[in-house]
């Protein structure tokens, strides 16, 4: 009874042990916010698993689109193989990301958003799509931290090498690579322009 009260004890440390340390419940947006950092150095000793990422990734679904128009798609690299062929895609990033455990490559499809009837409603165009993009891309770099993750979004990347190894179609413009894993120090916060530069009331 007692070893079986033990080892019922040991398994459920390990269990413990084994979960992502993720910011506590309760924890405010605000302190989202401000722990998010663009992280650089990441803990080659945790892994993330693919149920994790279709966590994060449900997050990116309650985004909000043009005309609902939900154009961002996301490819990840999770197994080693994909992990280490995207590491070669991501130029001058590859020392700070090289210990992430997981990479995910956003894109959009073209002609979606900011369109009607194939024809772009006005001056953007396609960039819509992007705008799109990168609101996506922000629940999920939010929802990561909420978790207990970490990201560095990555516009530095290799697009050609990135379409071929993922066979990404030609319809879809393909945005940033997101590296995904824990941090191995604390970030600093880069300076932020004061809000009367950046703002004005009226
Ligand atoms: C579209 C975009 C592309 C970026 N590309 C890179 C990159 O290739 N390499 C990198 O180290 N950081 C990259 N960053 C991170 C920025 O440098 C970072 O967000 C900025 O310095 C502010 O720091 P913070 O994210 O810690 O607040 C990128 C950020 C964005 C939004």
């Amino acid at each position: 009874m007692r070893k079986l009260l033990f080892f019922t004890l040991a398994a459920f440390a390990i269990m413990a042990c084994n979960q992502s340390p993720r910011v506590e419940s309760g924890v405010s947006f605000d302190e989202v916010l401000a722990s998010r950092r663009s992280v650089r150095a990441y803990d080659a000793s945790k892994s993330i698993s693919e149920a994790e990422v279709r966590e994060l990734l449900l997050a990116t679904q309650e985004a909000p689109s043009w005309a609902n128009q939900e154009p961002s798609k996301y490819y990840v690299a999770i197994g080693e193989e994909k992990r280490a062929a995207v590491l070669e895609m991501v130029g001058g990033n590859k020392d700070r990301v090289a210990n992430a455990p997981v990479f995910i490559v956003s894109t959009f499809e073209k002609g979606k958003s900011g369109f009607f009837r194939g024809m772009a409603v006005d001056e953007l165009g396609d960039s819509w799509g992007a705008y799109d993009n990168g609101l996506s891309n922000a629940y999920l770099i939010l929802k990561a931290r909420a978790m207990g993750f970490d990201t560095l979004i990555m516009g530095m990347r290799d697009t050609d090498a990135l379409r071929t190894c993922f066979n990404i179609p030609e319809t879809e413009t393909i945005m940033a690579v997101i590296a995904l894993g824990y941090r191995a120090q604390d970030p600093s916060r880069p300076e932020r322009r004061p809000l009367e530069d950046v703002v004005r009331f009226f």
